[in-house]
């Protein structure tokens, strides 16, 4: 198959990309593929909102930079922060235009909340499903536009590159699309693109607890690793301070850093109120300091989790904004009126990723990077909440902008086929299994909000041994999309772990005790 486009993922930042450049040139094809459901992704979870300075009577632009610069922690890009934060209205717009729908209030201006480290009201939603309807939207704009195709159930193995066509002349590594597996009937086909787009999302599920779905298995940025594009910033893993604590397991339903703008209070198990302590912004201090002060509280007192107390809170309001959360409480049998909830941090978002300038071009001749899959060093070294839905709509915006201006180079090659004799169907699925399981339990362990040198070695030496064990698997086996998601976890936690080693200072969401002067 061969298409102007090719898109791997469909979140908020591979939808996003295929409208705008499928709207503005009919005679183009863009094919999208994605591993699931079509609106199977992060972007669907969402729940806080996109961060946009639209009151311009108490807010501004510099305001919003400022609070992202202090978030990232000195690592921020100055010229992307600017660029992200000045285009937001615009964006906004683009995504009202096509259907999206955001609260407002009684006088009929956007409803707007507030998050950690957010000095005003910015933070634009809807309800606390705010991602579920972004991709409504989306998806129903792709729909109406004839040459978006979108692939459900179909995995991106690995991008084409001058390895696969046998070029060892050329100086610059270029990409000519994707092998691509059929989930459905096991075929293996190639994708030939002259543009290819990783929009594939986060890292998530690289440990057990995290507040992401399935697929966010860190695939994009495997396959851009094992490219060879330049791959930053992977140390700064930021975890959510307030996912739903379950005792039986791993499962994290996030309970929104909204609730806390809303004014919800951490307490510990005496009921004591702790974050003043940390910070004088306290329960709204930035989500690195919040999560690193959670974990200082559960290593003092040994507890599991610690909890977050709405009972303060007018009731009716908290529902009116966030019915999911206050339902899934219930769900738990945890009424908000009365009880508090059970939080623990949990992973939830990679600031680094894929190394990619301000229209969205890897070092790797066309190949693009949008959304978590991508660094582009708005973040620096931790995130301010809500800010990544704004970064997804800026730069799929860009990166459209620059294919407007500047049509990519064909490249003219014979890509050979998938090429899997000699491999047989894997039996080993316990092996599968069983390594992912050590992967994550060695990441929570080893990996985690408090890090030291002597445990990332650990953790090094570990994952060497998992890694032989699935690369001898892969090499005598046929493809499936658990094996493919394991090796692509393994890449991602080696490129943790390193980045992490390689890291002298401590800053925003990375900690380490042996970096502590
Ligand atoms: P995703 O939305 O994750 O999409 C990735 C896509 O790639 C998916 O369709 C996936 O199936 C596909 N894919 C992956 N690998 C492959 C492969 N090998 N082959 C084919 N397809 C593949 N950010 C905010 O700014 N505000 C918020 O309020 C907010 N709340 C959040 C709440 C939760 C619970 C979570 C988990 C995240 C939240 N975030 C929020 C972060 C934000 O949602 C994500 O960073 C953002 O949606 C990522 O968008 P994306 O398009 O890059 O990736
Ligand atoms: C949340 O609603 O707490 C998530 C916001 C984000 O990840 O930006």
């Amino acid at each position: 198959m061969t298409t102007d486009y090719l898109v791997i993922g469909s979140g908020i930042a591979g939808l996003t990309f295929s409208v705008k450049i499928a709207e503005k040139y009919p005679d183009r094809t863009v094919v999208v593929v994605t591993k699931a459901n079509e609106d199977e992704s992060n972007t669907k979870y969402a729940q806080g909102g996109v961060a946009i300075v639209l009151n311009k009577e108490e807010d501004s632009f510099k305001k919003h930079i400022n609070d992202t610069l202090i978030a990232g922690d000195g690592l921020c890009d100055k010229d992307i922060v600017e660029l992200v934060v000045k285009e937001g209205p615009d964006r906004l717009e683009e995504l009202l235009l096509w259907g999206a729908n955001f609260d407002v209030n009684d006088s009929g201006k956007f409803d707007l909340g507030k998050e950690g480290g957010h000095s005003e009201y910015r933070i634009v939603h809807h309800k606390d499903i705010t991602g579920f309807e972004i991709e409504r939207a989306l998806l129903s704009k792709a729909h109406q536009l004839p040459n978006i195709s979108i692939l459900p159930h179909h995995f991106a193995i690995d991008l084409v590159t001058n390895h696969h066509i046998k070029d060892v002349q050329s100086d610059k590594i270029s990409c000519f699309g994707a092998y691509v597996l059929n989930q459905k009937n096991g075929e293996i086909f190639t994708i030939k693109s002259n543009n290819t787009l990783l929009a594939s999302g986060g890292i998530g599920c690289v440990y057990g607890h995290t507040t992401n779905p399935i697929i966010a298995t860190g695939d994009g940025i495997a396959m851009a690793y094992r490219a060879k594009a330049h791959i930053k910033d992977m140390e700064f893993v930021q975890f959510h301070p307030t996912a739903l604590y379950e005792a039986k397991g791993e499962s994290s339903f996030l309970i929104s850093e909204a609730v806390r703008g809303f004014g919800a209070y951490l307490r510990n198990k005496n009921g004591y109120r702790f974050m003043p302590d940390y910070d004088d912004r306290a329960e709204l201090a930035s989500r690195d300091i919040v999560s690193q002060s959670i974990d200082s509280e559960l290593k003092k007192s040994g507890e599991s989790h610690v909890f977050l107390d709405c009972t303060h809170l007018d009731m009716e309001a908290f529902i009116n904004h966030f019915p999911n959360i206050y339902n899934k409480c219930l769900e738990h049998h945890i009424d908000l009126n009365t009880d508090w909830i059970p939080v623990v941090p949990a992973s939830h978002y990679l600031c680094g990723g894929i190394d990619v300038d301000k229209n969205g071009k890897t070092t790797i001749n066309n190949l693009f990077a949008c959304g978590e899959c991508s660094r582009t060093g708005l973040h620096g070294a931790n995130r301010l909440a809500s800010n990544s839905l704004l970064e997804a709509l800026v730069f799929a915006h860009n990166i459209f902008k620059y294919h407007a201006e500047n049509q990519s180079k064909a490249l003219e090659v014979a890509i050979p086929d998938w090429n899997d004799e000699g491999t047989v169907i894997t039996q080993e699925h316990i092996l599968i299994q069983h390594n992912l399981k050590q992967l994550q339990a060695l990441m929570r362990d080893y990996v985690g909000i408090v890090r030291s040198n002597k445990r990332l070695k650990r953790a090094i030496k570990h994952l060497d041994l998992i890694y032989e064990e699935v690369e001898d698997l892969y090499r005598e086996s046929k493809i499936t999309t658990s094996l493919c998601e394991l090796r692509n976890m393994i890449n991602v936690a080696h490129l943790i772990i390193r980045q992490s080693l390689d890291r002298k200072e401590n800053k925003g969401g990375y900690f380490n005790i042996d970096n502590v002067k």
